[in-house]
This record gives C-alpha cells, structure tokens and sequence, in this order.
C-alpha cells in the first residue's frame, strides 16, 4: 500500500515536473524517434533482440511474448502506442544512445553500469544467471566452467557472469550476436555450455527436449531484475513506471505472468526490489 502510494506520487511529481519543461519552452518529442498515430496517440519505437523465449521471440512474422504483453498493456495503460521491431540486441542499444529507439525491451537486466548510460523502468521481472549444459557434460556448479567451452550472447549479463568465474577476455568464451546463435552452438557442440537467464535456459531445455539439455544455477550468482530501457533521461520513463505500477495493482501483471509462466509472480519480491 505505502509502497504503491509512494511510487505514484512520485510518477505524479515527475510527469508535473515533465509538463513544466514543456511549458518552457522544451520541444516535445524533438529528440526522440516518435511519430503520432491515427488516434493522436504517440507511436513509440521499441528495439528488442527476439530470440529470447518466453521474453521475445518471432511468432510468424510478430515479435510476440511476455515482455511483448506487459509493454503493449503498460502502453495502453499509458496512452502510447508501441512499434516493437527486432533490432537486436547491439542496435537496440546503440538506438537508445542515439535516440533513435525510445523504449529497449529485451529482458534487460538493470546494473549500475547501464544506469550511467540508459534509463530504466521499476523492475518487471525478477531471474538470475543459469548454466546450460548436454547431459554428460560434467558440470555440477559454476566453478566447473574453468576449463570448458563456454558460450554467451555478446554483451550480456550472461557474459559478464561467465567472465566473473573463468575470467575476462578468456578465449574459451565466444560471443554470439544472439541467443539463438548460442543456443545453437550448444547443439553443435561448439561450446560446452552456455550461461544465460533462468526462463530462457529453462524454456529452451523444455522446447527442445531431444537437445538432451540440463540446467543449474549456482550461489554466486545473485538474483537480477528486468527494466524497461530508456534513453538518459526520457520523458517516457515517469509514464510507464506509473502504468506498470497501475498494472502491477489491478492484476494485469499477473495475468500475464500466469499466462507465460504457469504459476503465480512474487509480487512482495518485485517491490522490495523496486525500494
Ligand atoms: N538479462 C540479460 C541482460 O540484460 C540478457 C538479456 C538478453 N535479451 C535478449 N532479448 N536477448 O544482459
């Protein structure tokens, strides 16, 4: 309760604060790569990298899954419309930079070194860092990568957890542009393993269930929270912590989460870690 007050009050302070730069003279929108839509509604451009089941992925033809869901009801609950495109995950992030890319919303994992460079959302979801591996592999903890072929999408918390046990710049890492290419070089065999997020290793264990994949996790790895990215200092961030707030209060958050997750979402966890 004091908790959902607070936020709303301060998303209410914010977007006032928002209205008086407008007020003065700031161009609304000038910097950003939004266009209006029929109804008058702002379409916003939203960069993701879609390999990423359940988080995104391509659906026929649609980038489709739970982030997909939250960020189309957030922006309903906001008054946006959103354009989602497949950008991927290094041309998300440079947009965002640039500007270009209003919204990156990718499973990203909030860090403060990413709070210097991007702006983040209160956080949606909550994973940590899991090992994927063939059965057979002997690998029973993180410790157990030393030694072993380990693959990661470029420029992930995946990687950085990776480096964190056998060391930056250890040529036993590679780097794919995707989680696809990951998952891929897993299945060839090209890597022993792969350090990823929690849903996705599981999603892709159960999904390809021939592919003979296990998963752990490990104490070292502390538990991360998804954002929503903005570009530093976005006139957008205010509106969507309030809608996910208002979605987090009347039950749409969880639907959604039971829809793609079977099972019911930490609500007390999701608000600790937004304190
Ligand atoms: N959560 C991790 C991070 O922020 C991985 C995100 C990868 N997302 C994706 N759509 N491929 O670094």
């Amino acid at each position: 309760m004091t908790y959902s007050f607070k936020k709303a009050a301060a998303a209410i302070v914010a977007s006032s604060a928002l209205l008086l730069a407008a007020c003065g003279g700031a161009e609304e929108g000038s910097s950003t790569g939004s266009t209006e839509s029929s109804e008058d509604k702002k379409v916003l451009n939203v960069g993701t990298e879609a390999t990423f089941a359940p988080f995104e992925f391509m659906d026929k033809g649609e980038v489709s899954g739970f982030d997909v869901d939250l960020l189309n009801a957030a922006a309903e609950e906001a008054g946006y419309e959103v354009d989602i495109q497949n950008t991927g995950w290094d041309a998300m992030l440079a947009g965002l930079q640039s500007g270009q890319v209003d919204i990156g919303m990718s499973g990203i994992t909030i860090t403060d070194e990413r709070k210097e460079t991007y702006d983040f959302s209160v956080p949606y979801f909550e994973s940590v860092t899991m090992i994927a591996y063939k059965k057979g592999a002997d690998i029973a903890s993180a410790e157990d990568l030393k030694g072993k072929k380990v693959g990661v999408q470029n420029g992930t918390t995946g990687q950085f957890a990776a480096e964190s046990v056998i060391g930056e710049n250890n040529k036993a890492i590679s780097k794919y542009e995707t989680a696809a290419l990951m998952f891929q070089a897993l299945q060839s065999g090209d890597v022993e393993a792969v350090v990823t997020d929690i849903a996705v290793a599981v999603e892709y264990a159960k999904s390809n269930p021939d592919a003979g994949v296990e998963t752990i996790t490990d104490d070292q790895f502390v538990p991360e929270y998804y954002g929503i990215a903005f570009p530093k200092n976005s006139e957008y961030k205010a509106d969507f912590d309030k809608a996910l707030n208002a979605l987090y209060e009347n039950g749409t958050y969880a639907e959604i989460y039971e829809k793609w997750f079977n099972e019911e979402p930490d609500m007390e966890a999701l608000k600790q870690a937004a304190q």
